[in-house]
């Protein structure tokens, strides 16, 4: 009796996304590392942090194939890639990151919708909405290094901003959540 629940093309590309989640932890990690080696302890913490966040999501998507009865291929991980050469070009680069990763759930979920696949489409909803809130966080983060001065930002500026993001939070507030009493 037949008991996978998910079509080949479905299963294959949901583990090359569980390895796309992984490359992403990967990434956070070594730009973390970049920012802890040049004293940036709070950005360095911010991103270490994410990184856990990312194999939460390679996690939540090895469980599903599972749960749908087919098979997890655990994938060699890319390497990370280049070092980013300023805060500016780190936070550009982790943005550019999450616009690729949105792009890649939107394409699984195109394909959970032609093939009718409503479990698989229901699953992927929570990534769309995560997908908007770590853009949404990716651009917080823009915006802080601009207003810092962007490639000009001085030392003291870098000071500040590198010790708010040890604090700041994981999660960015999403435009459904604002209310007029709370915007
Ligand atoms: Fe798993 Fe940053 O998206």
């Amino acid at each position: 009796m037949e008991t996978n629940r998910l079509s080949p093309s479905l299963a294959q590309a949901l583990n090359d996304q569980m390895t796309k989640e992984a490359h992403a932890s990967q990434i956070y990690l070594s730009y973390g590392a970049w920012a802890d080696a040049r004293g940036y302890d709070g950005i360095a913490n911010f991103l270490f942090r994410h990184a856990q966040e990312e194999r939460n999501h390679m996690m939540k998507i090895l469980e599903y194939i599972l749960e749908r009865g087919a098979r997890v291929k655990v994938a060699a991980i890319p390497a990370p890639g280049t070092d980013p050469t300023s805060v500016q070009d780190c936070f550009e680069k982790v943005f550019k990151q999450e616009i690729d990763n949105t792009k890649a759930i939107y394409t699984l979920v195109k394909m959970s919708l032609t093939e009718e696949d409503w479990a698989s489409w229901n699953f992927l909803q929570w990534f769309v909405k995560e997908q908007v809130e770590e853009e949404t966080l990716a651009l917080n983060l823009l915006d802080k290094i601009k207003i810092a001065g962007g490639e000009k930002a001085k030392d003291d500026v870098l000071y500040t901003l590198d010790r708010d993001l040890k604090t700041m939070p994981d999660d960015a507030s999403l435009a459904e959540n604002a209310t007029a009493e709370k915007p």
